[in-house]
């Protein structure tokens, strides 16, 4: 099995464009030490033919191009990609989707409740449903990743809810979203059959049955948003904590790093990083202290064969 990161950043990339914080400025400047990373992805394939997006972001475009194994091979019109499973409904999910219009066939596994919003919104319907099939996915239930032609691509795929919140746009206004588990964020297990690895980019908290989900797990690429709860506080960025926006902390006695100790993961890698974590930098003292503790930075372009 193979896996490549598309994308290695939380929403808004790195550097975001916005930001003119100091990281986001040396990565616009072209310092080595501070790679520019786009939204988080991951493409996985049991042999290299056919290709499953995790996750579409809104550089699914820029990643597609960069990434020779998921050019078109045959033909005048053809993709090795056949499927796109979401994790949820956040725009660094979803909105690659519109970049893979153009009468393609291929299937969108989601939830229910992450169906419901793309049903939601007619924007998706450039995804043909005469030739984009859109798959519920049930949680805790393994099921066979097809080919965009019908054969089994040797892929199982398993989602199942991890603590999350409703997407920013259907934030109830004036209060605070509660954090939730079920359909709205789920992780994802991929495997082969010899086999698996996790793909958990949003995930508010550790809780004992991920915990026990992800014990002695061979790969866990895992929610990297935030190094510190309020770091996007202190540094003036924004007002709310990584708890608020339903994301766990990379240090802390009740962070990520502390979640996985003990839990015999072979390789432990962070995604989805904000263009605020210091470990971005190859410089910082956070990268440092992520590698020290047996984690692994994801870049773009990373890859990993299991
Ligand atoms: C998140 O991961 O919290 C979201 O991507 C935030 C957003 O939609 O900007
Ligand atoms: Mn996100």
């Amino acid at each position: 099995m193979q896996a490549v990161v598309l994308g290695a950043g939380a929403g808004g990339g790195f550097p975001q464009w916005n930001s003119n914080a100091s990281g986001c400025r040396r990565a616009r400047s072209g310092d080595p030490l501070a790679r520019p990373c786009t939204q988080a992805s991951l493409a996985v394939s049991a042999g290299g033919a056919d290709w499953f997006i995790l996750n579409a972001s809104p550089d699914l475009r820029q990643q597609i191009e960069a990434a020779p194994f998921l050019h078109p091979r045959e033909g005048l019109r053809s993709s090795p990609i056949a499927g796109v499973v979401l994790t949820g409904s956040d725009v660094d999910a979803i909105a690659g989707l519109l970049n893979l219009r153009e009468r393609q066939a291929f299937t969108v596994y989601a939830t229910g409740k992450v169906l419901g919003v793309l049903d939601a919104n007619p924007v998706f319907e450039v995804l043909a449903r005469d030739v984009v099939r859109r798959q519920r996915l049930m949680l805790d239930e393994t099921i066979a990743l097809n080919t965009a032609d019908g054969r089994d691509s040797g892929l199982r795929l398993t989602a199942f809810a991890v603590p999350g919140k409703v997407p920013l746009y259907l934030e109830p206004p004036g209060s605070d979203p509660p954090i939730v588990i079920g359909e709205d964020t789920v992780g994802l297990r991929i495997g082969d059959g010899r086999v698996n690895l996790f793909f958990i980019p949003g995930c508010a908290h550790m809780t004992p049955e991920l915990a026990a989900r992800l014990r002695g797990a061979e790969l866990v690429f895992f929610d990297g948003t935030l190094w510190d709860d309020r770091e996007m506080i202190r540094a003036g960025l924004g007002s709310k904590t990584g708890r608020r926006m339903g994301h766990i902390s990379v240090s802390g006695a009740d962070g990520t790093i502390a979640a996985f100790a003990g839990l015999d993961v072979r390789r432990k890698v962070l995604l989805h990083i904000n263009n605020s974590n210091p470990i971005l930098l190859a410089d910082s003292p956070e990268r440092e202290q992520a590698q020290v503790a047996g984690w692994e930075v994801a870049f773009d372009g990373m890859e990993v064969t299991l």
